[in-house]
């Protein structure tokens, strides 16, 4: 057969395969992979094909992959780190990483985005989503390729054969980055005491640390009922109409720091309320979020969570309905949700997508460097509901998915030694944890090639 005799022609004689024949999935395909066919010789200079060979064959190799996801980058108007960016110049974010960034062994195209030019892009989304309708930001996520999602940093090893992908959505959102700023701000302005109306992010290494500067988590209704002085810090959940009743009846400071965004839905349920509209949450119940956007409503409620209750939906008066929606909920059981219960044609029904862009492009990023990774690594929290979504989309596209909580869950022998390795990170993860996963991937990689 030809593609025996191009395997006879081409396989060094002591073959990387035990079997002493080339690699599986391969030999039941009856050809040699793409690359190898293509180049007609093996795509790893090592001389060995198993490693060049990638997870089936027909897949494009290793080194073609990187390319691949490399020219994805830089059509993004990005450099790889390694690679001699238009300036010259390491991004803000590198230079100021604790232990010094990229290596300079790393070979260089590098994301040119300063931590600033992050801050003001998210600032800017926001400014876009509130202008913008409450749909508005459905038809551009939709018509988004994969490659444009691609807007991360993204180190290429010295022999091409490992890249490290960080997205550039990874961390904290514009919401949870305000409320957690507002807290810090707060302390050096020496007020005290401090509360916060539940922990102002999941995650326990930031709450720890405010909770070492003297602030306090207030648990549930009742503790802050028993408060009578102080500062009570909204976190960017927000809350309901009764918490700010109960803040200011105790004589309470308030520090509002809830989302703009939620804020926003806020205002459409208390409006929707008083035009007399029924208001469907699509959202879990239990999610404090949900409890909030439920605590302006004047009128009946119903959080939808599954598609169950989305086909057993009775309305509960004959006005009109409102559907809103969790910020962070999923764009896709949205949208079925949304279909189903239209289905079940009821006069009136006004649908605002209320989906925050920051949780659309986190898992748009996420879903587009998964389906190319070898490995997938998402930091957070394990109460961070965003977080658990992210695994949940990376794990359906990649199966060496890892949850990493804290930098000592990251277990380097989980690291391949080819291919692409990628981070993302939930909304309320610092950006100091993130980075030293990636750095510490980084190393690990180099030390291999
Ligand atoms: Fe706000 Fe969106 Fe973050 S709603 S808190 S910016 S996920």
């Amino acid at each position: 057969m030809e593609n025996e005799r191009r395997i006879a022609e081409h396989m060094p004689d002591e073959s990387c395969d035990a079997a002493g024949k080339i690699c599986e999935s391969c030999d039941e395909a009856g050809k040699i992979c793409d690359a190898y066919d293509e180049t007609g010789k093996i795509c790893d200079t090592a001389g060995k094909i198993c490693d060049a060979v990638e997870k089936s064959c027909g897949e494009m190799c290793v080194r073609e992959r990187i390319e691949a996801l490399r020219q994805a980058v830089c059509g993004n108007g990005l450099s790889v780190h390694g690679e001699a960016s238009a300036n010259g110049d390491l991004p803000a974010d590198q230079e100021a990483s604790a232990n010094g960034g990229p290596s300079a062994d790393w070979e260089a195209p590098a994301n040119g985005s300063s931590l600033a030019d992050r801050e003001a892009s998210t600032d800017s989304s926001l400014s876009a989503d509130q202008e913008a309708p409450a749909n508005g930001g459905l038809s551009a996520v939709a018509g988004t390729s994969e490659s444009g999602a691609l807007k991360g940093d993204l180190w290429v090893s010295p022999d091409g054969l490992c890249a490290l992908y960080q997205a550039r959505s990874a961390g904290f959102c514009f919401g949870v980055r305000r409320a957690v700023d507002t807290v810090y701000e707060q302390i050096e302005k020496g007020i005290r005491p401090i509360y916060t109306y539940g922990p102002i992010i999941h995650n326990e290494v930031v709450v720890r640390d405010l909770e070492e500067k003297g602030v306090r988590v207030i648990q549930s209704v009742e503790e802050l009922r028993r408060i009578r002085s102080g500062t009570v810090i909204i976190r960017s959940h927000g809350v309901g109409r009764d918490i700010y009743s109960i803040i200011e009846s105790n004589g309470l400071r308030v520090v509002d720091a809830t989302c703009p965004f939620v804020k926003k839905i806020h205002r459409i349920v208390e409006q929707k309320g008083k035009e007399g509209a029924e208001v469907i949450i699509i959202g879990s119940a239990s999610h404090p979020e949900v409890q909030g956007i439920r605590g302006w409503s004047t009128g009946e409620v119903t959080v939808i969570e599954t598609e169950e209750e989305a086909r057993s939906f009775v309305p509960r008066t004959d006005k009109p309905l409102c559907v809103v929606s969790q910020t962070t909920f999923n764009l896709k059981k949205f949208h079925k949700f949304v279909e189903i219960m239209k289905g079940l044609r009821y006069h009136e029904f006004a649908v605002l997508n209320t989906i925050c862009n920051a949780t659309e492009e986190r898992q748009t990023e996420a879903r587009s460097i998964a389906r190319l990774a070898d490995c997938m690594i998402v930091i957070g929290g394990k109460h961070s509901s965003n977080t658990q979504k992210l695994y949940e989309i990376c794990q359906k596209e990649c199966s060496n998915t890892y949850f990493v909580q804290a930098f000592d869950d990251l277990n380097l022998r989980l690291v391949p030694f080819r291919g692409i390795v990628g981070i993302s990170a939930g909304a309320s993860t610092p950006n100091i944890l993130i980075e030293e996963v990636s750095n510490l991937c980084r190393k690990t990689i180099l030390s291999r090639c």
